[in-house]
């Protein structure tokens, strides 16, 4: 295939690409967060949340959230990121801390900067996304609405291979197939759509981290035999992580970034996670371990409480 020819959504079976042949993708090194002065836990959104609304403890909260932006802060003074930057949570928004999940921004081909803004799931939810919207508008983004979908959470499900114009799409909870198929076309790449399977991975970002252009680590219990046999396609090795340590450190939610330009790579986990942070070792990464159990109880971790943008 070359790369004149129309991509699509994969879900099964052979791909017609190898990835070396697809075009380069630029990482984007800047960091968006949202400050959590009205986290809540008011309702059950996902399993995660089961019994969780009276245990919050928001002191600890935002003293969890004060320590992940100084590692922010600290990876922008050491070159590795380019900037942070903080927008205000909006009252009756208790889960727009998460600020993963509202949009999706991407360089196209033709270094245009558009950002797809989610269509949440949860009604609460949808009120926080023209907050984000206004926020990439103010950096010169094109924001881009769907047509066809109902159902898309942003970065919280669709995930960029490293360094490559392809994309892996969760679905089966909070996005849906439909949502890959208009991303796909609009934006010429090809998407790889992965049925997500066990409802503690509610979102691809609980359960799939690319570590790498070759390497990968995920939870194998969260996907189909298909949606595994399309993983391996794409990536030369695999660390798989336990179930039980995925579900119980959120270690698969970790953030990874890697700067090609200096070559610093770190990632930043929950503390607590022994094969996850055996694997990150092994690909060369700096690890922070941080504490966001009062945000697992909402069902996030470090990779839902940021925005990664060029
Ligand atoms: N309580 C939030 C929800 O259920 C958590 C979102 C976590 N985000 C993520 N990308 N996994 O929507």
């Amino acid at each position: 295939m070359t790369s004149r020819e129309t991509f699509k959504v994969y879900q099964s079976g052979k791909l017609p690409f190898i990835i070396n042949d697809l075009k380069r993708r630029e990482e984007p090194l800047k960091v968006l967060m949202c400050n959590p002065e009205h986290f809540d836990i008011i309702d059950v959104k996902n399993i995660h949340m089961e019994g969780m609304a009276s245990s919050l403890n928001k002191n600890k909260a935002i003293q969890q959230w004060d320590d992940l932006k100084s590692i922010y802060q600290k990876l922008v003074v050491e070159g590795l990121l380019k900037e942070l930057k903080v927008i205000d949570g909006a009252k009756g928004c208790e889960d727009m801390v998460f600020c993963a999940n509202q949009s999706f921004p991407y360089l196209t081909n033709s270094n245009e900067k558009t950002v797809w803004m989610s269509k949440m799931r949860h009604a609460s939810r949808q009120n926080e996304v023209p907050f984000f919207e206004d926020f990439f508008k103010n950096l010169g983004y094109t924001p881009k609405h769907f047509k066809q979908t109902d159902l898309f959470e942003g970065m919280g499900d669709t995930i960029p291979h490293p360094g490559k114009q392809l994309l892996y799409g969760g679905y089966g909870h909070r996005s849906k197939t439909d949502a890959y198929e208009e991303l796909s076309k609009e934006l010429n790449v090809p998407i790889i759509a992965l049925e997500l399977i066990n409802e503690n991975f509610y979102h691809l970002d609980t359960c799939f981290v690319p570590l790498s252009e070759t390497q990968v680590m995920l939870c194998r219990e969260a996907f189909t035999a298909e949606g595994f046999a399309l993983i391996q396609q794409c990536f030369d090795d695999i660390f798989e992580i336990p179930m039980d340590e995925a579900i119980q450190t959120f270690c698969l939610n970790a953030h990874v970034v890697t700067n090609n330009y200096t070559n610093q790579k770190a990632a930043i986990i929950q503390v607590g996670s022994t094969a996850a942070k055996d694997a990150l070792e092994k690909c060369g990464y700096k690890i922070y371990e941080v504490e966001t159990s009062e945000f697992m109880k909402s069902g996030g971790s470090v990779f839902c409480m940021k925005m990664m943008y060029y």
